[in-house]
């Protein structure tokens, strides 16, 4: 049965503080979608599915759309520092906000893909032949590379209606060889994928692997934003200051600027070494959040759920946290999206200006 969401959960998720009898008020004046009831005509519970929640987090949540499209990365060179958890909160987030989300994943072990829940039921195939079958329905980048299909083929809607995704597939390391003897291979992504993307979508996520390649420089080259993970453990804090170096290396090179967003993760209030990193992050990165993301099991079980943690456990702290960094992420996305319209509104000024100067000699 469809997950029902109610008038407590949608307030949790959306970390709102609308009040029941507003909810039903706009429900009844058709501001929002009508619910379904439950628990009998004495006492009707509402409930809404999941088609239905962008709506009211439009209306009632925290996020608001980029006044522009807006591409955001997600990478760094450490693994399980929660790249594609972070992928996957804020893709949902954003989706039951009503912001068109497509998260693309450039991860040839399928995380992302997976934790959106799609073809999880491999594993469950009567036979091999059965599973080879319906591995061979699933299509990526690699195909689209090929011209064996279309873009908008290998765009598949998640269980949210403005939510979508490109499926990993193991090809991509093929995919990689094939762009690389390409002229502008470092632009193959920005080109041929996220800029047709962006025409459809408000947001594109693209979750990374954490090894450098050439599909990392299409990522790079096609962001406005780069969310690193940076996990508040001795061998992050030791892989920073080699990160920092190589991305600045990258910018220098590239004559690329995007906006980094560096997210604490894995933290242990509980171990003092956690808690100090964590503080040195604050204090010393910068572009780094406030918020944290807790070690915890609920984080574990949510993405073995396919939910974000406030949908999964709307009530726990570690649900909180989690929606307060989404925030706090979101209005940093934001910042960078009003930036870049204010340059290329210069840059129009800085054209028509030249034009004219242009006609007039
Ligand atoms: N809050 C959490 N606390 C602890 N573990 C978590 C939490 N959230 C998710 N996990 C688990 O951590 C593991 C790594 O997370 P994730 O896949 O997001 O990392 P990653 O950086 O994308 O890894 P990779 O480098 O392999 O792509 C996952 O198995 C996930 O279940
Ligand atoms: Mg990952």
């Amino acid at each position: 049965m469809d997950e029902m969401y109610t008038f407590q959960k949608i307030i949790k998720i959306f970390g709102s503080d609308v009040s029941r009898s507003a909810l039903i008020k706009a429900e009844s004046s058709g501001l929002i979608p009508t619910a379904c009831r439950s628990g009998g005509k004495s006492n009707p519970r509402r409930a809404w599915t999941i088609d239905v929640l962008p709506q009211i987090g439009e209306r009632y949540g925290f996020m608001k759309k980029p006044q522009s499209p807006m591409v955001v990365t997600i990478f760094t060179t450490k693994g399980g520092v929660l790249k594609s958890t972070l992928a996957l909160n804020l893709g949902r987030a954003a989706a039951l906000h009503n912001i068109k989300t497509c998260i693309v994943g450039l991860d040839m072990q399928c995380d992302i893909t997976n934790a959106l829940g799609y073809q999880v039921d491999l594993d469950d195939a009567e036979n091999l032949e059965a599973a080879i079958t319906r591995l061979g329905s699933v299509y990526g980048l690699a195909d689209f590379a090929d011209s064996k299909l279309p873009l908008d083929d290998i765009v598949i809607q998640s269980d949210i209606p403005t939510l979508f995704f490109i499926p990993e597939t193991p090809d991509l390391v093929a995919l990689e060889r094939a762009i690389s003897n390409r002229t502008m291979r470092d632009f193959w992504l920005r080109d041929k994928v996220i800029a047709p993307l962006q025409q459809k979508f408000d947001l594109v996520i693209i979750d990374c692997p954490p090894n450098w390649n050439l599909l990392i420089s299409n990522a790079l080259m096609a962001c406005d934003a780069l969310i690193s993970p940076l996990e508040c453990k001795i061998n992050n804090f030791r892989n920073y200051k080699a990160f920092k170096t190589y991305l600045e290396n990258f910018k220098k090179d590239t004559r690329r600027d995007f906006d980094h967003i560096f997210v604490p993760t894995k933290f242990i209030s509980t171990r003092k070494l956690s808690s100090e990193i964590r503080m040195w992050y604050l204090s010393n990165v910068s572009g780094c959040t406030n918020g944290a993301i807790r070690e915890s099991v609920q984080g574990e079980e949510a993405i073995a759920s396919h939910l974000s943690l406030p949908e999964y456990a709307p009530s726990s702290l570690v649900a909180d946290e989690m929606r307060e960094i989404v925030q706090e992420v979101w209005n940093k996305i934001l910042n960078t999206s009003k930036r870049k319209e204010i340059f290329s509104s210069l840059d129009a000024i800085s054209t028509r200006e030249s034009v004219e100067i242009t006609t007039r000699v």
